[in-house]
């Protein structure tokens, strides 16, 4: 749906993106994350043909995004990072002016038919400069299934949102799938993309590091995880000394947590607590688990 190869973008002398490839097949969803300033945004501006590459290949739906005349030119739907609407509108009259303004024909229906499906309705005659943030986004997202495209590209959809907003946008993203939609959608909150993601792209420095089903992530990153947390704050020195034992592959620290991934294997866990006992370090909990996207990104983009 989606074949991006060799994307530059430079903004005067700062390369935004260097080369990048990305691939997003029919009907998956796929979860675009990286770093602020990574580069999401500036690949999915120029996907959506609004903006122009430096260089490099961008096709969309089959169609070179270089030989478009305007971006409706093409069959997608775009949600920016920061959508705005007229605030003194109405729910429905956004979507009534933005249906009779678009270059596609709307059918008979549509309008209600999709503030219904975007848990609108009830609010539909009320202006959008009093929605919350969570119906400002499932707005924007009706907006842009209004013409019923094929892709979606939503930039951040859920970013912003509280836990209960996040679980409505994500909802509605597994809805488009069910309606046969190919979503490509950038975010920062990982748990999010492990949610409801088919396939990941990691983005760092304007460079696609790793591009990867989840399902395929699970056995690539077998290494267990333990979250190891301690009775006192655990000095620098002790931490040294667990990362530089054997068996261990990386530490960090989150608070009173140290997150310690091992080797695979069955005895990691004898090992560990053997490094825990020779550094005489008070321990009030272990837990294993298996990595999270969290853990990748880390790994991909930081080396940890
Ligand atoms: N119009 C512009 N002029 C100059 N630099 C720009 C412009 N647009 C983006 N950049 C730079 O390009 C880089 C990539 O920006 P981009 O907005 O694509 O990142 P992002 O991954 O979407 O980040 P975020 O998570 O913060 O939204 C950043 O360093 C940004 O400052
Ligand atoms: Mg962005």
């Amino acid at each position: 749906m989606i074949e991006v190869e060799g994307l530059k973008k430079s903004f005067k002398h700062f390369e935004a993106l260097q080369g990048l490839n990305l691939n997003v097949r029919q009907g998956e969803i796929y979860g675009f994350i990286g770093k602020n300033g990574a580069g999401k945004s500036t690949t999915m501006n120029i996907l959506a043909g609004l903006s122009k590459p430096t260089s490099g290949e961008c096709l969309v739906g089959g169609i070179k995004v270089s030989d478009i005349i305007q971006a409706s030119d093409l069959d997608l739907g775009y949600l920016p990072e920061d959508p705005k609407f007229y605030p003194w509108l109405s729910a429905c009259e956004t979507l009534t002016y933005l249906g009779d303004s678009g270059t596609h024909r709307i059918k008979p229906g549509r309008i209600q038919e999709i503030l219904e499906w975007g848990g609108l309705d009830k609010d539909k005659h009320r202006r959008v400069g009093t929605f919350s943030r969570g119906m400002k986004q499932r707005l924007g997202i009706c907006s842009a299934i209004l013409h019923d495209p094929g892709l979606l590209i939503l930039d951040e959809p859920s970013s912003a949102l509280d836990p209960q907003g996040r679980n409505d946008v994500l909802h509605l993203i597994k809805g488009l799938k069910d309606m046969g939609k190919t979503v490509l959608f950038s975010s920062h909150i990982l748990n999010d993309v492990e949610r409801v993601c088919d396939r990941i792209g990691i983005i760092a420095s304007g460079r696609m590091v790793l591009e990867k089903s989840l399902k395929d992530l699970e056995h690539s990153h077998l290494q267990p995880v333990y979250d190891v947390t301690f009775e006192e704050k655990i000095t620098e020195e002790a931490q040294k000394c667990i990362k530089s034992s054997i068996g261990v592959l990386s530490t960090e620290i989150k608070e009173q947590v140290m997150v310690i991934k091992m080797e695979d294997g069955h005895e990691s866990i004898l090992t560990l607590m053997q490094i825990l006992i020779d550094n005489n370090l008070k321990i009030v909990g272990v837990s294993r688990r298996k990595p999270t996207l969290e853990d990748i990104f880390i790994k991909e983009v930081h080396g940890l």
